[in-house]
Formats: structure tokens, C-alpha cells, sequence
């Protein structure tokens, strides 16, 4: 499909065509989950909490998959999208990205179910905690919007680069925003909720960027790149049971701020593009045309974002501090086969 004739609410067939999103439980997640299973797609949903999970395999069952059995799924869906004639399918695995030992289980378990044409490096903290918190000892939003992600990546890239798979990491215009060069990325100095933020997204960026470098540098068929939703609130998007229900305040709140927003479902679109059209390439950055709402539109990071230096630093960094190793060779193998 051209570049240009690329429609979100219209994506191309995905029959056949398997993924794995984090964070699949509500926001982003879900609704990209929802897009995908919409084309056809078979998406892992994963979570860390199972009522949650079941909550979100409930609504997708709901809003997709029995109204496409009745014939009604572009309705039901509220969202105009259209609906293919083979409606996808889902399953979900208990994943928590700010836990190595889960990362390790689910992966595990992911491995079994065969090749993967797309991974969704989604879940993330978003407001973090006033004070500094760690988990198994690292920094909590540090540890679940990165170094997660990082081993999630890693011990599924066999998965990936048998089909020539690709990946996507989730970055943020708050990146834009001022110089967030992660120096302490933990933040053992100077924690504020901001900072661990931002740091967090511009370690995202930053990783995302070097893993194309590393994984082209080692001929593996694998691509990895960067989306970014804008500024993508719940209190403007449709309301899901169990997965979306802000408060009136909140959608009184939310709905002020239109000018500069859009809703979670738009701010998927973003990311699905970044996952699903075939003319995009790796080390490519994707977001909204109008930064922050827009139809999906390919954005130039910030040079800091860009620097290999620091993509370096932060992959010893995050080698460390989960021990994983990217099987480059094994998965550059997969090329030959590919062929
Ligand atoms: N919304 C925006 O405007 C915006 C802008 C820029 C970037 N982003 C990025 O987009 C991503 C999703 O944001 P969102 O707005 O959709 O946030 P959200 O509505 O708060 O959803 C976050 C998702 O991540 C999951 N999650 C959090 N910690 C987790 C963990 N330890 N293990 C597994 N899952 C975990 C949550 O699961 P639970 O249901 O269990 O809490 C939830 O499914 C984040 O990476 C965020 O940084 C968002």
C-alpha cells in the first residue's frame, strides 16, 4: 500500500499477521490491540494485572469479534473503523514490564506460540509517584517503560526475525520538551516525577533508534522504531466498559482541553502505522501530523535523541542492569532462512 494512501480507520488485511502488545489492559494498548484484532490480526494482549486483562479480553470480544459476528462491527466499535471480513483473534499472558521474572515467564510462554510480525513496547507509567520507588532494585518507571522493554525485546527477537518482523517503542513529544539527557538514569539524585518520566521516554526514543542501528549492523531481519500518540487523554475517548470510564469531571476536564488533544483511540493510530504499514522502515520516528492529535504523519526526533553516543551508554546501561543480551547472531540466521 503507498504511503499516502494509508488510512486508519481502513488499515490493509492483517489475516495471519501476530502481535504482541504491552500494556494492553486500557489507553493506548488497548485500543491499538483493538485496531489490530479489527484487521485481523491475532494480538497477545498482556497485562500485569488479570482482572484487567480479562476486562479488556471481554471488550474486545464485544466490541470486535461478536459484532463482527453479527455483522455490525464497524458500529459496535463507535470508532468508524472498518472491519475485514475475517475478524482476528486474541489471547492473553500475564506480563509486568517493571518485573524481570515476568518478563522471562511470559516470554517464555510467547516463544511457544510461533513467529511475530510485530511487537508493541507499550505499557508505561505515565503519572509516577512523587517520590522515588524502586522495584527488584531499580528506579519503578525506569525499570517498567525501559529496561522491561529492553529484555521483552531481546528475548523475543528470534520471534521477530523469522518473519522479518519489527518492533515499536513508544517515545513522547514531552521529549521536545527541554534537555532530558538521561545522565543518572535511575535518578538516584534529583528524583521528580517529570524527570523520571521524560528520562524514561527519551530512553525509549534513544533505544529504539540504536536497536535499528545494531540489528541492520548485524543483518538481522528486524526493524525498530519510534511512535509517539500526541497527547492522547481518556477523558475524550470513548467510553469502554471495564477498560475506559473517566468521571464526569474528568471528561469535563478533558473535553477544555480538545484543542490539544485527541482521544486514546486517534493517538493509536500513530503506533498501529508504526506496527502495520509495510513501507515504513526501521529507525524511522512516527506521531500525529499536528504533534499533538493528527493522522499518523513521520516526525525527525531531537538531535539528542538521535545521538549514537548515547544510544550506546544506554544499551550498556540497560545490558547491565537486566543481564539480557540480544541474540544478534542466532537472529541473523533467520535472514538466510528467510530467503
Ligand atoms: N497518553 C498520552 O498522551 C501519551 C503521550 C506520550 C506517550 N505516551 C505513552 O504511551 C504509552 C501508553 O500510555 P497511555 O496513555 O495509554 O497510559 P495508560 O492509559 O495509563 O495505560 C498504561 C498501560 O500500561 C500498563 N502498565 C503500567 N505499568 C505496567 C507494568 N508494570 N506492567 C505491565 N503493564 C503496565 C497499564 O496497565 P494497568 O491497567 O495494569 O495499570 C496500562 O495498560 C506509555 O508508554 C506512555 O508513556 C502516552
Amino acid at each position: 500500500m503507498a504511503r499516502t494512501a494509508w488510512d486508519p480507520r481502513r488499515l490493509p488485511d492483517l489475516t495471519g499477521r501476530r502481535y504482541l502488545v504491552t500494556g494492553s489492559t486500557r489507553g493506548l494498548g488497548y485500543f491499538a490491540t483493538e485496531q489490530l484484532v479489527r484487521a485481523g490480526a491475532h494480538v497477545i494482549l498482556t497485562g500485569r494485572n488479570p482482572n484487567r486483562l480479562a476486562a479488556a479480553h471481554a471488550a474486545i470480544e464485544r466490541r470486535v469479534l461478536d459484532a463482527a459476528a453479527r455483522g455490525s462491527g464497524a458500529e459496535a466499535a463507535g470508532g468508524g473503523e472498518a472491519r475485514h471480513p475475517t475478524s482476528g483473534s486474541l489471547e492473553t499472558l500475564l506480563l509486568d514490564t517493571s518485573n524481570f521474572g515476568s518478563i522471562r515467564a511470559a516470554a517464555a510462554t510467547a516463544r511457544t506460540r510461533g513467529p511475530l510480525h510485530g511487537l508493541l513496547l507499550n505499557a508505561g507509567i505515565v503519572h509516577p509517584p512523587r517520590t522515588r520507588q524502586t522495584v527488584g532494585g531499580h528506579e519503578l518507571v525506569f525499570a517498567t517503560n525501559v529496561l522491561g522493554h529492553f529484555s521483552l525485546a531481546g528475548e523475543l527477537l528470534q520471534n521477530l526475525a523469522v518473519v522479518g518482523g519489527r518492533m515499536v517503542w513508544i517515545g513522547s513529544m514531552s521529549t521536545l520538551l527541554g534537555d532530558h539527557e538521561p545522565v543518572d538514569p535511575e535518578l538516584v539524585n534529583d528524583y521528580t516525577p517529570w524527570r523520571a518520566y521524560v528520562q524514561s521516554k527519551v530512553a525509549t526514543t534513544v533505544l529504539g533508534l540504536e536497536a535499528d542501528r545494531r540489528l541492520r549492523e548485524a543483518g538481522v531481519p528486524v526493524a525498530s522504531l519510534v511512535a509517539h500518540p500526541g497527547y492522547a487523554i481518556s477523558g475524550r475517548t470513548a467510553g469502554v466498559r471495564g477498560v475506559n470510564e473517566p468521571s464526569r469531571m474528568t471528561r469535563f476536564i478533558d473535553n477544555l482541553q480538545a484543542p490539544i488533544s485527541q482521544s486514546k483511540e486517534h493517538g493509536a493510530h500513530a503506533l498501529v502505522r508504526a506496527l502495520a504499514d509495510a513501507d515504513i522502515e526501521g529507525g524511522q520516528f512516527w506521531g500525529p501530523r499536528y504533534l499533538v492529535h493528527g493522522t499518523p504523519h513521520r516526525t525527525t526526533p531531537a538531535k539528542l535523541l538521535r545521538d549514537p553516543a548515547l544510544g550506546t551508554r544506554l544499551w550498556d546501561y540497560c545490558e547491565n542492569a537486566t543481564r539480557v543480551r540480544w541474540p544478534f547472531e542466532k537472529a541473523a540466521r533467520a535472514r538466510r532462512r528467510l530467503r
